[in-house]
């Protein structure tokens, strides 16, 4: 929900901006209509500070009203001091005219003779006074920084477009009560909000009625929590059937101090996992997942919680098909590819059947975030085992091909297995601590990549041949009717 151009009251769409603010009418629309572009409320031009006449110091109390009124939503306000007409004056009018800049912060001039200054007052903190050389870029750049403050402390007013569709750096979200936006969790953000400075922008937050639908967009869960995304400008849309992965997103639930601290070690570490949004509660998704189990379902539902974990699991092999709402091409697929799961599931069923760590998932990626890079729907991927998974496309379609490229793939796999087991007892040169130490001959790897039931070549090769479990399987050569 964009302002109308033609509002042509600054004032009257500034004041309906605040009334937007805290109920996101735009947040269910579609990117058409994403605040922060030209029409959204905030003009891009350098505004003039009036002197307060039969004040006692005019131009002074001109300043501080100038700030009063236009501190809000923004928490920033820039103000030159600058002659009437001077060159400085024409470029902090060049400057104000970016809009990348106007709805970071205010800016406005206040005209005096002599000696000029830029200085730039934030909600909360000190200001800041510009040293730099005064050409366009370097203050543009400078504005774009320093109108953030170090930790933003959200009181009243939030705004979505400085903090998230229009920010161009990462944000982070502190998610507390604003009852515990206290002064020990700021002591806490503030140094990692130095370190990052550049990269991520702090603010304390809260999941209140006014936010709701802001936080869901953004899969904020709870009112007590961090969520970290490295590009918030992007946004999660569901209805598309291709998808590239969108930027990183960390997230950490129920705060401490010392959680919080750790929590960017983690970032600067690189160890923190991947969030990725899913339209249900982690702990729904789990009880589903066991519901589904107890069932006898064979295909397992992925969502954006366990994708990873589950694709990445070097135990298994995962089959993945990617679907997408009103997909006609998945609907078509659907039950040929519930026959590849019901298939897999009675040859995992005997006591160490290598089809046990075979899995059959599907993940609705209109509902739920993921990692990969997909053209079209229905789109298959299958993630071999092992500790380096590279996933590869799948192009088939037919009950028959996918079988028979799941036994050929799992039953190299097998053997691979079976050639890095043999190949343990000897020391590897630049191993790990764990790899380098030799197994003794007879004992089962404490962590074996494949469970078979006894370590023996002819035994594990002969469970995946067609002539011993596929061949009992009646039915597999005609069933053609899922081909697309
Ligand atoms: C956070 O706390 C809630 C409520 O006590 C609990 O249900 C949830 O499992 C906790 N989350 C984590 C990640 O520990």
């Amino acid at each position: 929900m964009a302002l109308p151009r033609s509002l042509g009251l600054d004032g009257l769409a500034v004041v309906l901006h605040l009334l937007l603010l805290f109920s996101y009418p735009w947040a269910s629309s579609t990117s058409s209509s994403v605040p922060g572009s030209a029409d959204e409320g905030f003009k891009a031009e350098l505004l003039v500070v009036e002197p307060i006449s039969g004040a006692e110091r005019p131009e002074e109390q001109g300043i501080r009203e100038f700030l009063a009124r236009n501190m809000e939503p923004r928490h920033a306000v820039a103000v030159v001091v600058a002659g009437r007409g001077s060159k400085r004056h024409k470029l902090l009018e060049e400057v104000a005219a970016d809009k990348d800049l106007s709805h970071l912060l205010a800016l406005g001039i206040s005209f005096a003779k002599g000696k000029t200054s830029l200085k730039v007052y934030r909600y909360m903190y000190d200001e800041e006074v510009y040293t730099g050389k005064w050409t366009r870029n370097a203050i543009q750049s400078w504005l774009q920084d320093v109108s953030y403050p170090p930790v933003y402390r959200m009181n009243q007013q939030f705004a979505p477009t400085k903090y998230l569709t229009n920010n161009p750096f990462g944000v982070v979200l502190v998610v507390k009560p604003l009852s515990e936006h206290s002064d020990a969790l700021l002591k806490v953000l503030e140094p990692h909000a130095a370190k990052f400075r550049g990269r991520l922008k702090i603010a304390l937050f809260t999941r209140a009625a006014g936010t709701t639908q802001l936080c869901d967009q953004y899969g904020v869960r709870t009112d007590n929590e961090i969520l970290l995304l490295e590009k918030p400008q992007e946004t999660f849309r569901g209805s598309r059937h291709s998808r590239a992965p969108l930027a990183p997103k960390h997230r950490m639930e129920n705060l401490t101090l010392a959680g919080i601290d750790q929590f960017f070690v983690d970032y600067s570490a690189g160890t923190l996992p991947r969030y990725l949004t899913s339209p249900m509660s982690r702990q729904k998704h789990e009880q589903k997942l066991l519901a589904d189990a107890a069932a006898g379902e064979s295909l397992r539902e992925l969502a954006g919680w366990d994708f990873v974990h589950t694709v990445e699991d070097p135990k298994s092999s995962v089959l993945v098909e990617f679907v997408s709402t009103n997909c006609e091409s998945c609907n078509e697929f659907d039950e040929a590819y519930r026959q590849v799961a019901r298939k897999i599931r009675e040859l995992s069923l005997p006591q160490n059947s290598p089809w046990s760590n075979v899995i059959v998932a599907r993940i609705d990626q209109s509902a739920n975030e993921h990692t990969e890079f997909i053209k079209g729907t229905p789109w298959l991927k299958y993630w071999p085992r092992g500790l380096k998974k590279r996933p590869v496309d799948v192009e088939l379609r037919s009950v028959e091909s996918i079988m028979q490229f799941l036994e050929e793939r799992t039953s190299a796999e097998i053997d691979e297995a079976k050639d890095s087991l043999s190949s343990t007892s000897r020391p590897k040169a630049g191993g790990g601590k764990t790899e380098t130490k030799a197994l003794p001959p007879q004992a089962k790897p404490s962590a074996p990549i494949v469970q078979l039931g006894q370590p023996s070549p002819t035994k594990s090769r002969g469970y995946l041949s067609t002539d011993s479990d596929l061949s009992e399987d009646s039915g597999l050569a005609d069933d053609q009717e899922g081909e697309l």
